[in-house]
């Protein structure tokens, strides 16, 4: 979900719903905004987009100067108008927007009913709101006071905005778990899920870590403090680097778009400073710095969720192929709750985008308990992950906003391709001629993502035109590029909603291969140096069930050319990088299938961006 708020000398509406734009791409069932007139509270909220309340708020007083909005992802209650946020205590005084989960909202729940309050959502939201009125009116506390008595008795996961009637000049916020940051203007304040919703009115932020809380007042220094127990911490200012072009669509018609044509700039960022071809030298002092860490470790585990789960598969092949270290990969989810063994010296490694998710920072939690030296490769600078691990290395892909991920993704790839690279070197597992051959074969990947751009324009719109009404799709590679065929999969099914599956090749005759008829397209990566005649044999198999096959092949291919029935070509690179170049054709393939179904791009149903709960 995405948190918004504005208190200041100009007008909050436009603020909050341009700024709820921004981050709908969080979560987008339902959004919501309440603006303090200084003795009333306008609410206005609806199940939907944005744009939907933007309709709703229409006969709105939009002159306040105070106000807070959210975009939600449903946890707890359908998405519907009442579960819509904010929500409003029962003496209509207190009203809230949160992102995260209230564990123990049932309990808190019984006891306020026991006291008579009544309850109109399903929200574990409406519950801590009211808590805190409860708080608040037994006590006799200020707004602050009681957020935090209150905080300190939730099991769970925030990051909240409040506003109390009685004392209009303010905004209570607070945080654990889920990230909020608080823009720093002149004389006025802005708070949001990320930057981006104020981005274009200061550069100066802070951002609350974990377990604290603030009080935003106008005219006032931002009050921070912990939670536990109302220390007073002095907030860390920081400049934001974002610029607002990053944040928009440059005429691209979707971000996914967008983002898919930006990538032999991001992955050029992500590389540069770091991979000196010439010198024959790898630069990444999140590494070189830890580097006994990494070169006495016994293993490496990389935890991740999604489409990072994907590059860390990548990155499980390279790093073992180059450095010999034996490398894990497990899902965040099911690695924290496994009691996994996790030994002194074991290095973990957390991909994420977002740098949020709520399982992959789980993981990291435990593992740093544990007693493992955590490293996080993430592309939000200054993300929750970020801040917690001992090192770590960003991928500079700049601001994915499109809910599937793209340029992250492959950005992820390259950095696990230095760091793989870069180990190996340093242990002595790669012979300095591989070496000096892979840091020319990475140099060149952001020519061949723009020649594949320019070849497969037109080509694959074609191909996806030709396939849209298929109900299935099977995925296949092999190696390197069985997790291409794992994303290739995921990518589809995420934003046109058709039933995929990525499976290594070989594996199709174990289970898969009854699926097939003249229904099922089957995608394979058949890349010539990527046990090439092996794939070839599988394709075979495929054509013999009459199912239909697209092809990704190399500059030259003729056999996997001549059985297949559609093809897309890629150029030849090492076969460790070829992922990279593979995930182009199949990330247009998904968002030119998606387009031809009408379907939402930017916005797959129920998927959101940022998963900060679990
Ligand atoms: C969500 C997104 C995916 C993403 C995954 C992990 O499910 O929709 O696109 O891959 O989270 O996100 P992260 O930010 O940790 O990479």
């Amino acid at each position: 979900c995405g948190i918004v708020g504005y208190i200041g000398p100009r007008e909050a509406y436009p603020i909050i719903i341009n700024g709820l734009k921004r981050l709908e791409y969080r979560g987008y069932d339902s959004a919501g905004l309440v603006l303090s007139t200084g003795s009333e509270f306008e609410l206005v909220k609806t199940k939907g987009k944005v744009s939907d309340l933007e309709e709703k708020s229409a006969s709105l007083d939009k002159t306040p100067h105070i106000g807070i909005g959210h975009t939600r992802w449903a946890t707890h209650g359908v998405p519907n108008d009442v579960n819509s946020h904010p929500h409003m205590s029962n003496n209509n005084e207190i009203v809230l927007v949160h992102n995260g989960i209230i564990e123990n909202y049932e309990s808190i729940k019984q006891l306020l009913i026991g006291k008579g309050f009544v309850f109109y959502s399903d929200t574990d939201t409406e519950v801590l709101v009211n808590f805190i009125q409860y708080i608040q009116s037994e006590n006799n506390l200020s707004l602050t006071d009681a957020v935090r008595v209150a905080l300190n008795e939730v099991i769970g996961a925030y990051a909240i905005a409040v506003l109390d009637k009685k004392d209009p000049d303010h905004i209570v916020v607070g945080r654990l778990g889920s990230p909020l940051a608080i823009g720093i203007g002149d004389n006025e304040f802005f708070i949001a899920s990320d930057a981006s919703p104020f981005i274009e009115f200061t550069k100066d932020a802070v951002y609350l870590d974990d377990g604290e809380m603030a009080t935003i007042s106008l005219g006032k220094e931002v009050d921070v403090r912990k939670i536990q127990d109302n220390v007073s911490v002095i907030p860390d200012i920081q400049e934001l680097q974002l610029n607002i072009e990053a944040i928009e669509k440059g005429g691209y018609e979707h971000f996914m778009l967008k983002e898919i044509n930006e990538q032999p700039r991001s992955i050029r960022d992500t590389m540069r400073g770091r991979l000196l071809v010439e010198e024959g030298v790898i630069k990444m002092a999140g590494i070189w710095d830890h580097q006994e860490k990494f070169l006495n470790a016994k293993r490496i585990i990389i935890v991740a969720c999604g489409t990072s789960y994907h590059a860390g598969l990548v990155g499980e092949y390279m790093i073992e192929d180059f450095a010999r270290i034996p490398v894990e990969v497990e899902y965040a989810s099911e690695f924290r709750y496994r009691n996994p063994i996790i030994k002194k010296g074991d290095v973990v490694i957390a991909i994420s985008q977002s740098g949020e998710t709520a399982d992959t920072l789980a993981a990291l939690k435990l593992a740093k308990e544990k007693g493992a030296f955590i490293f996080g490769i993430n592309n939000v600078v200054g993300s929750s992950i970020a801040r917690m691990t001992d090192a770590g290395a960003y991928t500079h892909a700049g601001p994915e906003i499109g809910v599937a991920s793209t340029k992250a993704f492959t950005a992820q790839l390259t950095i696990l391709a230095l760091i793989a690279m870069k180990l190996g070197k340093h242990n002595g597992e790669l012979s300095t001629e591989k070496f000096h051959y892979l840091t020319r074969e990475l140099d060149h990947i952001p020519e061949l993502v723009e020649k594949i751009l320019q070849n497969c324009e037109g080509v694959i719109d074609r191909i996806a035109e030709k396939y849209k009404d298929n109900k299935n799709a099977i995925y296949l590679g092999r190696g390197y590029n069985y997790p291409s065929a794992l994303e290739g999969a995921l990518k589809l099914k995420e934003i046109s909603y058709i039933h995929a599956e990525g499976y290594p090749a070989a594996e199709m005759k174990h289970g898969p291969i009854a699926l097939l008829d003249e229904n099922m397209p089957v995608i394979v990566i058949a890349t010539k140096k990527g046990y090439y005649e092996k794939v070839v044999s599988n394709v075979q198999e495929i054509k013999s069930r009459s199912a239909k096959v697209i092809a990704i092949v190399n500059e030259g291919d003729e056999q996997v050319t001549a059985l297949a029935d559609d093809f897309v070509v890629i150029p030849e690179t090492a076969e460790e990088f070829s992922p990279i170049l593979a995930a182009i054709p199949l990330q247009l393939f998904s968002y030119w299938v998606a387009v031809k179904l009408n379907k939402n791009v930017d916005q797959p149903r129920n998927l959101a961006k940022s998963v900060t709960v679990e």
